[in-house]
């Protein structure tokens, strides 16, 4: 079954999984949920002018999209680097209707994010650098990148996708994540929780965005 656009609650779209019975964001808000969590409590929490994001699962695109208009208007420079082992087709994201939502005077830069050549470095505008990174995060080699500021972790949920949520991965992340970096993820399981914990991430329960009590985000230790 192939996978479909749907209209969420604030009339952003997002796509739906039938293999997997998930949405790629939450159905009552894809544009509300990823600027409450990725935005707010993500980028606008950490304090630094210059910062190497990660981004676990490119998807739509629409994280990627936020930050850069985000950079953009706080005047902070993102080194983006985002990993995705499924990138959407251009008959997919050509449908998507983000930037008729949010950011309408940074539109023409949603299609451009999609159309850069994956595995090279772009600089995007003054603010904005992407690397998007066409692989398995479960068999990456976090080697040739550098030490992350921010960490945006969006994978399927672990009911969907266990393996992405795995000890051994978020120690990778973890050891890859400068002192002070932010964690943010949707997820508020305490298992997960618990595991970014025993990594030294310092983690906190955040209210969540409509519809979902609470989300997570951490502070890497030194
Ligand atoms: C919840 S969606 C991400 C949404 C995305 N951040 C956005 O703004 O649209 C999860 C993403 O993880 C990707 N993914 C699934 N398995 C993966 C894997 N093993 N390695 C890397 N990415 C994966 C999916 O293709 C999907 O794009």
């Amino acid at each position: 079954m192939q996978n479909k656009i749907v209209i969420t609650e604030d009339g952003s779209h997002t796509i739906y999984v039938p293999l997997l019975d998930e949405h790629y964001h939450s159905t009552h808000g894809a544009i509300n949920e990823s600027m409450h969590i990725y935005i707010n409590a993500g980028l606008k929490h950490q304090k630094k002018k210059e910062i190497n994001l990660l981004e676990i699962g490119f998807g739509t695109g629409l994280n990627a999209f936020l930050t850069l208009a985000t950079a953009i208007q706080e005047e902070i420079k993102v080194n983006y680097f985002t990993i995705e082992k499924y990138p959407l087709v251009e008959a997919e994201y050509k449908l998507l209707n983000y930037p008729e939502h949010v950011f309408p005077e940074f539109a023409g830069y949603f299609g451009l994010l999609h159309q850069l050549s994956w595995e090279t470095e772009h600089r995007v505008s003054d603010e904005f650098m992407l690397k998007k990174i066409h692989t398995d995060l479960k068999t990456f080699d976090f080697h040739d990148i550098p030490g992350f500021d921010l960490i945006y972790f969006d994978a399927f949920a672990p009911g969907k996708q266990p393996e992405m949520w795995s000890q051994e991965i978020l120690e990778k992340i973890a050891q890859h994540t400068n002192p002070g970096g932010v964690f943010v993820t949707y997820c508020a399981k305490g298992s997960v929780r618990r595991m970014l914990n025993s990594v030294d991430f310092q983690m906190e329960r955040l209210p969540g965005p409509i519809g979902k009590k609470e989300i997570l985000r951490g502070i890497k230790q030194l």
